[in-house]
């Protein structure tokens, strides 16, 4: 035990007993501090704080008792030994209600003083022990806990996924189908279709494969200056195929976009597919126009780069609109897996961005990501 980070304070109005007391302790190895009433040792308390407090019991000014229980109220584990006279039972009985640790009494017996702080000091370093293992035993509480939601998320994500896998082989072998006899036929047209439903099925298990890397691992974000007119012709390009065929315009306003973003093009650009994959859906459900349009925008506003995506689909309620981030959750049942949106805001947070949605029912959604404009 290094006796030399417990300090104590010792008080009492005789200079001889201080004397005494402090030579006996700083011999030990104690650090020592002295005052000569309660009053002066309550000032000197708040400055140093002190391990444990040694104090007579009678002393004008303010008396030991007094001090015993300023003390007590300020610091309550810190243990207080008192000196006690002759003839002091009246106050020895009320220094035991407030809590004193121990008692020696007058004339000060070195041993029993060295007894005395020795059992404090055991007591000061029982309770820190215990303090420390109650928090090593709730970090291994909280640890576990962490560890039976992500494994039960794991099982839930293995059985989601495997059966969207399945719906996309389904897709797949439609495509390899509708290619094939278009072959045998030469009907170019039947072939153009078959390639079509084989490149999209392809496309959303790209997507689907990138969700689960990024879900899997907080995989570290690779940043880096990306020209702001090709990631969005990128994007462009992807939403032309998504679009092929549907009642769906795509539009973009970046006249007031930066040139250059700072970010993980591969991943902000699986975040954006993910929301405009949403978007596409949500105008497909909505049967009551026979016309949607996506509008894209991207903007400096003040210090920040917002993206604005807007659909006029189907919409969301309040309650719907309350879960949409969360890992599974999907209103599609088999068509979503409830990846996409819980991804997203992963992605655009690992870019120390923000993600909002306003949503109306049957009027349309618009989603908006802030992130900051430079590294
Ligand atoms: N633009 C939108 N309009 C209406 N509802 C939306 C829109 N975007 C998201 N939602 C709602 O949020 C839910 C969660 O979206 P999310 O992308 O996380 O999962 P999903 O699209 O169902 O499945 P996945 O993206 O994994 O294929 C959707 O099922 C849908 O109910
Ligand atoms: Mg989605």
């Amino acid at each position: 035990m290094d006796k030399t980070q417990f300090s104590i304070l010792v008080v009492d109005d005789e200079a001889d007993i201080r004397e005494v007391l402090e030579i006996t302790l700083v011999d030990i190895g104690y650090t020592v501090f002295l005052a000569e009433d309660g009053k002066a040792a309550l000032d000197l308390f708040g400055k140093k704080h002190p391990s444990i407090v040694i104090t007579d019991i009678k002393m004008p000014v303010m008396g030991g008792i007094e001090l015993l229980r300023q003390v007590k109220q300020q610091s309550p584990d810190t243990p207080v030994i008192m000196i006690t006279g002759h003839g002091d039972m009246d106050l020895t009985i009320s220094s035991l209600k407030f809590g004193a640790a121990d008692f020696i009494t007058k004339p000060v017996n070195v041993d029993m003083l060295e007894l005395a702080v020795t059992k404090a000091v055991d007591k000061i370093i029982a309770e820190q022990k215990l303090v420390e293992y109650t928090r090593k035993l709730e970090m291994l509480v909280l640890e576990k806990s962490k560890l039976t939601s992500h494994l039960s998320s794991l099982g839930l994500m293995i059985g989601t996924v495997s059966h969207n896998i399945k719906g996309l082989l389904t897709n797949l072998d439609g495509g390899l189908y509708i290619a094939r006899s278009g072959m045998k036929k030469n009907n170019i047209a039947d072939m153009a279709e078959g390639l079509d439903l084989l490149a999209q099925a392809v496309e959303k298990i790209k997507q689907m494969i990138m969700d689960i890397l990024m879900y899997s691992k907080d995989r570290q974000m690779n940043k880096q200056p990306v020209s702001t007119r090709q990631f969005l012709a990128d994007i462009e390009n992807t939403m032309a195929m998504k679009l092929a065929g549907h009642a769906i315009e795509f539009g973009m306003v970046s006249d007031q976009a930066p040139q250059t973003l700072h970010i993980d093009a591969a991943f902000m650009m699986s975040a954006l597919v993910n929301i405009l994959d949403n978007a596409v859906d949500a105008c497909l459900e909505d049967r009551e126009k026979s016309e949607h349009q996506i509008i894209l925008s991207v903007e400096t506003r003040q210090d920040q780069l917002v993206m604005e995506i807007k659909d006029d689909g189907c919409g969301m309620d309040v309650e719907t609109k309350e879960k949409i981030f969360d890992l599974f959750f999907s209103s599609k049942q088999v068509k979503g897996t409830g990846f996409g949106l819980f991804i997203a805001r992963n992605i655009i947070a690992q870019h120390r961005g923000t993600i909002t949605v306003d949503s109306i029912k049957r009027r349309g959604t618009t989603f908006t990501v802030f992130l900051p404009l430079t590294e």
